[in-house]
């Protein structure tokens, strides 16, 4: 992965490329500072980046709210969030360090003032020498609040870059609801700051075994080789989590599962397993190999047939006995979003033709996972008695992407004794036991290449819009369906996602 700017820690050797780089001087300011991704993830992750060493001395965290607050309010606020959510054990040195950054400026979107004063504090921290001109703006905010907020970046002059000094802008996901509110987006945000200045934030790719499958592809000899249709029968995405949605009403209502995590996460994934060998791994090529593949993509049809939704009913988690979305505080009790939804994807050129993709995500389901699943077709041939085979399944490799990280190989082994009976067994490789570091959490690893301007790691608009290109068509259809057919909290989905695909002849694997 590239990085840019930054600077290397005088401490380190510079030529052990191992070790991290660290920011140089610069701040971020939040706009949904007080939010929720905000408090569970960003501010956690700025302490953990502080813990390890790789900000700059004097960080500057900007925090923008409505609430009247003081610098220390933020303090007590941000410490709250660091405290209970950090990865990395919380120590009040590292924690005095970073306070010390912190400051806080009141203002709503609509209101000049509050942009005035924020204009003021970074011009301030740029003259005592703190952040060397280099902010960048975190949109932790819905969509439809960017255009203002852009424009009073811009209006105010802090979007603008002089010099060596940098402006960056990170755009939190949904990026709009279908394709041509993507284009709006893209174009108000493009008008203010350079697309080379824009990071758009997908969480799934800051995953340390997200980055891994780029490594197992392109690092060994052994993968590649049967990574085709000659040898995969098919693959399969899985995203599923247990949780369900009380308490996210605001947001989720009316998105869906497939706006939320389908277009962005899934596809994402689906790209890095499709795609060709970037020439390096700079933005661009890798970028280049993801649109190609993205442009290659289709939807299989007929879409009533190769696409599922459902929406979870009242069940069991566990030993917990759980509502229905309906019955979840805030919806709509007619509302038709989705919370399981399966697409089927065909990639058009060599490598791929004849594969379908399954793509499939879920709340309330059995159990939180994320794996791809690379499912082989069956040895054209097997020299053993029938029933020696029966418990033979097709060969599979899994990529663990959580919780349980790593990857696992299915193949079939002789089961010990006289006869020559074959059944499924499996090889594993655990992150936790081969590696003795814990893996950082994707947004500390994010944040620290938007400061360092390394946006590999970051999707750029064209891909989005491919992503909308290709999942409008099934919104669309789903749009006119009315209600979602049920399924009880706790299973795995919808009978209809296992018809589509018991029709190809093949089932969703069980995690
Ligand atoms: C987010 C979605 O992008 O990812 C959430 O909006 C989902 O609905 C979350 O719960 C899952 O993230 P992770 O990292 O826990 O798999």
């Amino acid at each position: 992965m590239d990085t840019e700017a930054g600077r290397v820690n005088p401490l380190r050797d510079p030529r052990d490329r191992r070790l991290p780089q660290i920011a140089g001087p610069c701040g971020l300011v939040i706009f949904g500072v007080t939010g929720d991704l905000s408090r569970k993830k960003l501010i956690p992750a700025i302490y953990d980046l502080t813990n390890r060493g790789l900000l700059p001395p004097g960080f500057a965290l900007i925090g923008f709210g409505r609430r009247e607050w003081s610098k220390k309010d933020f303090e007590e606020f941000a410490k709250k969030c660091a405290k209970e959510r950090s990865r990395t054990p919380f120590r009040e040195d590292v924690w005095e360090r970073l306070a010390e950054g912190l400051h806080f400026v009141t203002g709503t979107f609509d209101n000049d003032s509050g942009f005035d004063a924020l204009a003021a504090q970074l011009a301030e921290l740029e003259e005592a020498g703190v952040t060397g001109g280099n902010v960048a703006f975190y949109l932790s905010i819905p969509p439809d609040d960017f255009p203002v907020v852009c424009r009073q970046l811009e209006r105010t002059g802090v979007a603008d870059q002089s010099g060596e000094s940098w402006r960056r802008v990170v755009i939190e996901k949904p990026f709009g609801h279908d394709l041509d509110s993507a284009r709006d987006l893209n174009d108000v945000v493009g008008s203010v700051f350079p697309e080379e200045s824009v990071f758009r934030i997908d969480h799934y790719l800051g995953k340390e075994t997200v980055q891994n499958i780029l490594a197992l592809r392109f690092a060994n000899q052994l993968f590649e080789p049967v990574w085709n249709a000659h040898y995969v029968d098919h693959v399969q995405i899985t995203m599923a989590e247990d949780i369900g949605l009380g308490g996210r009403a605001g947001y989720y209502d009316g998105i869906g599962a497939a706006r939320d995590v389908i277009q962005n996460h899934l596809i994402q994934l689906m790209a890095l397993v499709a795609m060709e060998e970037p020439t390096s791994f700079s933005a661009h090529s890798l970028r280049e190999e993801k649109i190609k593949v993205l442009e290659s993509a289709a939807l299989a049809e007929p879409l009533d047939k190769t696409t599922a939704r459902g929406q979870y009913g009242a069940g069991w988690q566990g030993s917990e006995k759980v509502v229905g979305l309906h019955e979840e505080e805030g919806y709509d009790p007619e509302s038709t979003t989705e919370t399981y939804a399966a697409i089927t994807l065909e990639v058009h050129n060599r490598r791929w033709g004849g594969v379908p993709f399954y793509l499939r995500t879920g709340k309330r389901l059995g159990r939180r996972v994320t794996e791809i699943a690379i499912v082989f077709s069956r040895a054209p041939h097997l020299p053993f008695d029938e029933t020696m085979t029966e418990e033979l399944g097709s060969n599979a490799l899994v990529i663990r992407v959580q919780p349980d990280e790593g990857v696992t190989l299915r193949f079939g082994s002789k089961t010990p004794g006289t006869t020559m009976e074959v059944r499924d067994v499996s090889m594993d490789f655990d992150y936790g036991e081969s590696f003795t570091v814990d893996s950082p959490e994707a947004y500390e690893r994010l944040i620290l290449d938007v400061l360092l301007g390394a946006p590999s790691l970051f999707p750029e608009s064209r891909e989005v819009e491919l992503s909308w290109m290709l999942l409008d068509p099934v919104l669309d259809n789903w749009a006119r369906k009315g209600m979602p057919e049920s399924y009880p909290a706790g299973t795995w989905g919808p009978r209809s996602a296992d018809e589509m695909l018991a029709r190809d002849g093949r089932s969703w694997r069980r995690p």
